[in-house]
């Protein structure tokens, strides 16, 4: 993402930018190094989350231009942007999604940039909705356990146990939406039009597929 970013955006450039739920705030971070001249807000409703970014920015990341909030992206109000960006999130939101494209077009400036990583609809996607859905119709202490052993197999050796047990909550969601036609056209009727797309290396057997859309907002 933090290339996607640079590919759009002068190092230079003292841009505002928001990450709309930027969990621990590794992107964030990322983002502040590369971008010294910007302003970064970091949002995300979980408190865990901005409380670990927060304590991670304690702990010496150069940070006068970095703050984290912790708020439900919906009724978070700020000045408008000229960059936000979002990974892995807007599937996850469960808000009607011309009400949540309305409002992301709205927090950016005219000439602004949206850049979200998300699912986008392919078989593999549509699969594992399906098995999300079914999942969650089971969904019991023991279902979770068997769960997490899957997500140790695969994952306990780059992911701790903690990351492991916040990820079982995600194999009973199917996404709220995906990254397809219809879904461009509410973001096209909102002054948000596609600009570029990036593939996001499949990381995981049991993530979705995700891939990154760029769009500028036009003038309202
Ligand atoms: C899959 S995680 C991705 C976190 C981070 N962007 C990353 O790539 O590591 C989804 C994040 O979205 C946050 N989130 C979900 N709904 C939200 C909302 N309505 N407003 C703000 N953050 C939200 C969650 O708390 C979580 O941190």
């Amino acid at each position: 993402m933090r290339d996607i970013v640079l590919a759009h955006v002068s190092p230079a450039a003292p841009v505002r930018v928001l990450d709309l739920g930027c969990g621990t705030g590794s992107l964030l971070f990322r983002l502040a190094e590369a971008l010294p001249a910007a302003t970064l807000i970091g949002v995300d409703v979980s408190p865990a989350n901005v409380h670990a970014a927060q304590q991670q920015q304690a702990a010496g990341t150069p940070a006068a231009r970095v703050r984290f909030e912790m708020a439900d992206y919906l009724t978070y109000r700020a000045e408008p942007f000229d960059v936000i960006v979002t990974d892995g999130v807007l599937h996850v939101i469960a808000a009607e999604t011309g009400v949540l494209v309305r409002k992301l077009a709205n927090d950016l400036r005219a000439g602004g940039l949206l850049m979200c990583n998300m699912p986008f609809d392919c078989r593999y996607n549509r699969t594992f909705s399906l098995i999300r859905r079914a999942l969650r119709r089971v969904q019991s202490p023991w279902v979770d356990r068997r769960i997490l052993q899957v997500g140790r197999l695969l994952h306990g050796r780059d992911m701790d146990e903690n990351g492991l047990r916040e990820r079982v909550a995600y194999m009973y969601m199917p996404p709220a939406r995906m990254m397809d036609e219809r879904l461009a056209r509410h973001f096209a009727s909102a002054g948000l039009e596609r600009m570029a797309e990036y593939p996001t290396p499949n990381t995981s057997l049991s993530q979705l597929r995700h891939r990154v859309t760029v769009f500028v907002r036009r003038d309202a």
